[in-house]
Formats: C-alpha cells, structure tokens, sequence
C-alpha cells in the first residue's frame, strides 16, 4: 500500500473536510440548466444587445465604419465626411484640404492672406493670385525672386520666395491655389491637379522665378479651370479667360 499523500490525510481527515465543505442541498430536487439552454441564452442577448443597443449610439452600419466609404462611392454621414471629404463637392473639399495647406504659406502671407509690409506681399486682391494661372503656378512652383509689385506696394526680399514644386504635390499645390484664389475676399475659378501638372511637366526650371519674366504669363490661363462654387465639378464649362 503506497504512502498518504499528505501525512494527516487519512481516510478520516478527508471524511471529515468533505463534510465540513458540503453545504445543505436546500432544494434535493432541482437540476442545474443543461449546457445548451446556457448558450442558447448567451446568443439571444447578444443578437437582442445589438438590436437594442445598435440604434441607441446611432446606429452601426459599412458606411458609417468604413473609412474607404468615399472611395467605394458611397456617402459618408459624418460632418464633414471622412477623411477624403465624404460628400463634399470638388469646391467644397479644395477649399478645405487648401486652408489646411495654406499653413505652409502662411506663416509668411499671413493668415488673413494680407502679408507683412515690406517683407511678404499679399495674396488678398493681389492680381498674381487673380490674374493667369500659368502665372500663379509657376510662381509657387519655382518660387520668386527680386523686385515685385503688389496692390501698389513693393517688395523685394531677399532670397525671394522658395519653390514649391518639390514639397508639395500637384493635388496639394492645387488645393493651395484654389483656397487663395476664393479666400479674403478674393473670387476666381479653381485651380485643378491636371492645371498644376501641367506645368510641371512643360517647365523645367531649376531657378526662381523674376516679376519681369512672368510678365508674358500674367493673363494667360492653363486650360482645365473650373468655376468655383458649390456645383464645381471636374466636367464644367471651359475656363473663363483671366481677369
Ligand atoms: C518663407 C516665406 C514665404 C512662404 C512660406 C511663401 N511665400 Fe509667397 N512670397 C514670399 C515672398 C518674399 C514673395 C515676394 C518675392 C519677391 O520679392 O519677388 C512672395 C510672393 C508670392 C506671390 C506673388 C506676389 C503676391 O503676393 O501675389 C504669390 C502668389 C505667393 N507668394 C504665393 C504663395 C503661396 C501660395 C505660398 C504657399 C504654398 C507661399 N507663397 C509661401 C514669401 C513666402
């Protein structure tokens, strides 16, 4: 015969504890739940939880969760949609990616777009940011340097203003324009990412621009403008011609 477990676990100790654990069966007769009712049970409250709690935090839908709900073409109820611009019209999302954008710009032009006097021109009324979009985007594409007129006031910084074209992309640079071009009272069509491609890809320039040699480019448009405004979209009539 082998060795108790434990030296004080005689048959009696053992006995002894197991009745001393053993509560009064106060109901003899009843038999605990059968697994499968447990279960049963388990997946009613959670098909009934989210029947009654889906509506209760707004609902649970794909086009409410899915973060590619814009590309997939289907609407996006959060305000402001997401990420991509939900339901914003092509005006409505350029002129909020643009003021986004724009930071980059205006730590210089400032926030009201009214420049610093002396130092940075303005970009309110000024007719570099109203006039030709050939214009507009070399400026910002390659930068500008030497003298310069805006709205009557001169300025000639030195070192000018930085190009653009290697930081920024098309779409964003597009962004960009069209927000300065419709912000401060400013009022003129968009400037899309073909416009702004375009250019990139017929001038190839490694230095600055100057005022005097944008001169041929002041009235001229890149074909492609588009009103601004709520109902802009990529098919609208051809660009008016600049101001
Ligand atoms: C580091 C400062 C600085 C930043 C950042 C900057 N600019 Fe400029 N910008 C200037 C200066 C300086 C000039 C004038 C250059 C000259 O004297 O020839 C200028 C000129 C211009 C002009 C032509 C004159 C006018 O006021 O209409 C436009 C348009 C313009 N900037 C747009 C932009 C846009 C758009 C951005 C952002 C993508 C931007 N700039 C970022 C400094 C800056």
């Amino acid at each position: 015969m082998s060795a108790p477990a434990h030296p004080d676990s005689t048959d009696l100790d053992r006995l002894h504890s197991a009745v001393k654990r053993e509560k009064v069966d106060l109901a003899p007769e009843s038999q605990p739940a059968p697994l499968w009712a447990m279960f049963l049970l388990m997946f009613v409250a959670i098909i009934a939880g989210a029947q009654i709690g889906g509506p209760l935090l707004g609902g649970w839908s794909f086009d409410i969760s899915n973060p590619f709900a814009v590309a997939n073409g289907g609407g996006d109820p959060r305000p402001g949609g997401a990420g991509a611009g939900g339901t914003l019209d092509p005006f409505a999302l350029a002129m909020k990616k643009g003021a986004s954008g724009y930071a980059v710009c205006g730590g210089c032009h400032q926030g009201n777009g009214g420049g610093l006097p002396g130092q940075f021109p303005p970009l309110a009324k000024s007719e570099f940011v109203l006039g030709g979009t050939e214009r507009l985007i070399r400026i910002t594409q390659h930068g500008l340097v030497g003298p310069v007129t805006v709205n009557g006031q001169n300025f000639n910084t030195a070192g000018g203003m930085q190009p653009f074209g290697g930081t920024m992309s098309s779409q964003d640079l597009a962004n960009v324009l069209t927000f300065v071009r419709n912000s401060w009272g400013n009022e003129a069509t968009m400037v899309t990412k073909d416009m702004v491609q375009k250019v990139r890809d017929e001038e190839k320039r490694a230095s600055q621009w100057t005022a005097a040699e944008l001169e041929p480019f002041a009235k001229k448009n890149v074909p492609g403008d588009i009103p601004a405004g709520p109902g802009a979209t990529a098919a609208a009539a051809p660009a008016p011609a600049a101001k």
